[in-house]
């Protein structure tokens, strides 16, 4: 039975997001990064913010052409990005409850390679260009909206090492060895790929889709300026993105700045989760039906490995195989 190591700080139990920010002074960024990520995500920052901070490193993921065409081919983002976007949020929810110390972390990263080796496998590279945006963008995002203090250095060394335990996890390899390194990276990648590709613009237009629904019908059209309002500029090309009209770039900097400036006084809670927040499946989801949705019997490669009654494993470790699923993967896959 999973045991969280610090159940306290995700307790019922509302205080100001000083006062969360505080806590985490007293945590350590290898050892507790879940808890401080889990404090500085999913409890002092909005739902929304959060949401749009990793969705813009969603987007801009996908102005490498190749990994616009995987994402494409996977077509949940054309189809449904509601719900891509909502299972993705609950993926990294549960990573964060889990955390590193636990044999949970390993089911979720099997999980999700095995999406991935369902869409036809994922490079090594490419996944680490996702691995990299998921440590840094918050920052990013954060500082092109004016506030390049809002997250402590804590908390990125906290967001870096909870996210290579969950790359080595998932079997990527190069890793970088400090959190120093990982912009300059990405940067460097950016450059020689980012292009434009009919599958990335096609894919960005789902995400706003997808972001509409958190709009009231009349200011829908608001949307796709508001969501691109936190895509660095060098990606908004690749994507066609909308153009942002400056009050909106001066509407959601002034949002920022409100957030920051009732640090004091703002009230958040301790059991903030994104599990709460995104769930399709309410608190504990069966991971297995979440997220993309693979038609393993007319898949040959399920077939060569065991008839469908049989059922199937995805591990990391061993690729497909046959058997029955892990608790949290549900029977038989
Ligand atoms: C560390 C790197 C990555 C992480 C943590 C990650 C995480 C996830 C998660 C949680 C899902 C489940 C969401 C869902 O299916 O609704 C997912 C799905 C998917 N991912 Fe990744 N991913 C990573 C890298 C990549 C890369 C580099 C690509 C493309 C080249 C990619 C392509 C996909 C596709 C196509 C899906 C299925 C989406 C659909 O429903 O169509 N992922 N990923």
């Amino acid at each position: 039975m999973f045991q969280q190591r610090h159940p306290e700080l995700w307790a019922n139990r509302t205080l100001t997001v000083r006062q969360a920010r505080r806590l985490i002074d007293d945590l350590d960024p290898e050892q507790d990064c879940a808890e401080i990520t889990h404090i500085s995500l999913e409890v002092m920052t909005p739902p929304l913010f959060s949401h749009m901070a990793y969705t813009s490193g969603f987007a801009r993921g996908t102005t490498h052409p190749a990994e616009a065409r995987a994402v494409h081919r996977g077509a949940g983002y054309l189809h449904a990005p509601v719900n891509r976007d909502r299972d993705t949020m609950t993926f990294f929810g549960l990573l964060h409850r889990y955390g590193p110390h636990s044999p949970e972390l390993q089911e979720l990263a099997d999980r999700i390679q095995q999406i991935h080796h369902d869409v036809r496998g994922v490079g090594n590279q490419l996944q680490l260009h996702i691995l990299g945006l998921m440590m840094y963008e918050p920052e990013r995002w954060a500082r092109d909206l004016g506030l390049p203090d809002y997250f402590t250095d804590r908390e990125h060394q906290a967001r870096y090492h909870l996210w290579k335990a969950i790359g080595t996890r998932m079997g990527i390899r190069g890793i970088w060895d400090s959190y120093g390194e990982v912009e300059p990276w990405i940067l460097a990648f950016e450059e020689k790929h980012g292009a434009r590709s009919s599958e990335g613009v096609e894919i960005y237009r789902g995400q706003i889709r997808g972001f509409e629904k958190y709009f009231p019908r009349p200011l829908r059209f608001l949307a796709g300026p508001v969501l691109t309002a936190g895509l660095p500029v060098s990606a908004r090309d690749h994507l066609d993105a909308p153009r942002v009209p400056v009050l909106v770039d001066k509407a959601m900097r002034a949002v920022a700045t409100v957030v920051r400036l009732t640090e004091p006084v703002r009230p958040v809670n301790l059991s903030s989760t994104w599990v709460r927040d995104f769930s399709r499946m309410g608190d504990d989801p069966d991971i297995s039906r979440m997220g993309y949705q693979h038609d393993t019997s007319s898949d040959p490669r399920y077939a060569k490995v065991a008839a469908a009654g049989e059922g199937h494993r995805f591990t990391v470790a061993e690729g497909l195989q046959p058997g029955r699923g892990c608790p949290m993967h549900g029977a038989g896959m």
